[in-house]
């Protein structure tokens, strides 16, 4: 297993990796174009390879200096619970070394705490349509 940073990936490959590791269900995997946009907007991208099998991402926006914002945290379902998120994250912080911020998916909440994430209690979001 090869974890590999800004390797270049289709969107049909990257929505094959969502909808493998259940995030698909929370991504807009029926919109090519948003899925396009997501990749080609990320700024830093590390992926999880058995040769030519995509087994994992973490798809990140960073400043590289002070703050990351992983947006997607991925593994395919066959290959849960083997070390790759950890890994792929790890790489994450390596290439960018400070503090990521991400939102859970609900499968995950236990997950974070368990690798070491610290939960942050004044986290907030706003959707366009929704600033008063
Ligand atoms: C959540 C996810 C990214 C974790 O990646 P992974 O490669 O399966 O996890 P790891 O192998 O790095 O796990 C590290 C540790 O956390 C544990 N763990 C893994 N998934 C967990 C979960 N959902 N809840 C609690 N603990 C979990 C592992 O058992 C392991 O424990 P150990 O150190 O005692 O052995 C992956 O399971 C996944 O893609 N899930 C579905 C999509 C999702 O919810 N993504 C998160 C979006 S925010």
């Amino acid at each position: 297993m090869l974890i590999r940073i800004d390797s270049p990936l289709s969107v049909d490959q990257y929505i094959d990796l969502l909808n493998a590791s259940t995030l698909g269900e929370r991504r807009p995997v029926e919109d090519r174009e948003a899925i396009r946009l997501m990749l080609l907007h990320s700024n830093l991208l590390a992926t999880a390879w058995d040769g030519g099998t995509l087994l994992g991402a973490a798809r990140c926006l960073t400043d590289f200096a002070y703050v990351t914002y992983c947006s997607d945290l991925c593994v395919r379902a066959s290959h849960q619970r083997l070390g790759i998120g950890r890994q792929l994250l790890r790489k994450v912080l390596e290439a960018a070394p400070c503090r990521i911020v991400l939102l859970s998916a609900p499968k995950a909440v236990d997950y974070y705490p368990r690798i070491g994430f610290t939960q942050h209690t004044s986290a907030w979001t706003i959707l366009p349509g929704e600033l008063r």
